[in-house]
């Protein structure tokens, strides 16, 4: 089997549960027509689903079923589209194209994506909340957790540190600071909260965390890179997107010769972080590796 097939076979079987079951979960809601197709156009409209998927690969590397992670996998991504609906709104970075489909505002009106972006926030949490397999305490752990990642210490806090970032030429820990929270933190959450389900230990715990935030980064320096050399058919949004917005990035800092540098420093301290804790990483290491190399 070349070494691929693994990552692919998981992405494809667990990326159609997990699309499956946030969309039962939201067809299921007794809510307006208008609140329901505006929640269920973003979700359904063919993310990658990386971090749900990491979400899943990492209960795997410890041998418990990835099903039991199943729902928290799904709110992970209904918090990431949430973010994505409200990045792109006029009012933040403008754009017209999500997910190869125009964005949920040019479809639905900018209160409705707004209002859309809140329900799948807070919709995630009741998801969390409700599940059946998992201990009271491992959904208390997981609810501080991902409030604490998406919320105002995590990708919020960074979403506002970006655009006050608009027009300025930051200095690259500035920038890195931007990337953490905006980007690892979920991604982050992405990795802690399958090792909290799987019942992970602490020093289990310290490593993926390390592993976590390599990745988060490769992950946002690679989208930069995109943002300047991607096709705009492959990453299914505008390229050129933070020149026009005047944003620091990786490669307006560092060259893109300096970004990709960087990357692949990333993706090296991301696969030596998971060394030493004795774990099935496989899995773990394509998804780094496919951050990294990824198109799209
Ligand atoms: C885009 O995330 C937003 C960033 C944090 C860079 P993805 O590249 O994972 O977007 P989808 O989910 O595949 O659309
Ligand atoms: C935003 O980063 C990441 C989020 C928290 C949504 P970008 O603004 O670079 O994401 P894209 O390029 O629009 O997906
Ligand atoms: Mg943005
Ligand atoms: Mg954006
Ligand atoms: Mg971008």
């Amino acid at each position: 089997m070349n070494p691929q097939s693994d990552l692919q076979q998981f992405q494809q079987h667990f990326g159609k549960k997990i699309e499956e079951c946030m969309i039962h979960s939201v067809q299921t809601l007794n809510i307006p027509n208008t609140l329901k197709e505006s929640m269920i156009y973003s979700l359904q409209a063919g993310g990658k689903r990386i971090r749900p998927v990491l979400l899943l690969a990492t209960i795997q590397a410890f041998n418990k079923n990835p099903m039991h992670g199943l729902n928290i996998a799904a709110s992970l991504e209904m918090v990431h589209t949430y973010s994505l609906i409200h990045d792109d709104l006029p009012s933040m970075d403008d754009d017209d194209l999500r997910r190869g489909k125009p964005t949920n505002h040019k479809v639905f009106g900018e209160a409705l994506s707004i209002l859309a972006g809140d329900g799948l926030l807070t919709y995630s949490f009741q998801l969390i909340a409700q599940d059946q397999h998992l201990l009271d305490e491992q959904k208390i752990h997981l609810i501080d957790l991902l409030a604490k990642s998406a919320g105002p210490e995590g990708m919020v806090g960074g979403q506002v540190s970006d655009i006050e970032g608009e027009n300025q030429t930051l200095t690259v820990n500035e920038l890195q600071s931007i990337h953490e929270n905006k980007t690892g933190k979920l991604l982050t959450f992405s990795v802690l909260a399958g090792a909290v389900i799987a019942q992970a230990s602490l020093k289990e715990m310290e490593k993926l965390q390390q592993f976590a935030y390599h990745i988060g980064l490769a992950f946002q320096i690679q989208d930069d890179i995109l943002d300047v050399e991607g096709s705009e058919e492959l990453i299914g949004k505008p390229v050129g997107s933070d020149e026009s917005k005047h944003k620091s990035t990786y490669p307006s800092l560092l060259t893109m010769q300096g970004a990709k540098e960087k990357l692949q420093f990333h993706l090296q301290s991301a696969l030596d972080s998971l060394e030493s804790i004795n774990i099935d990483s496989t899995i773990l290491k394509q998804i780094a590796q496919l951050i990294a190399d990824r198109n799209h």
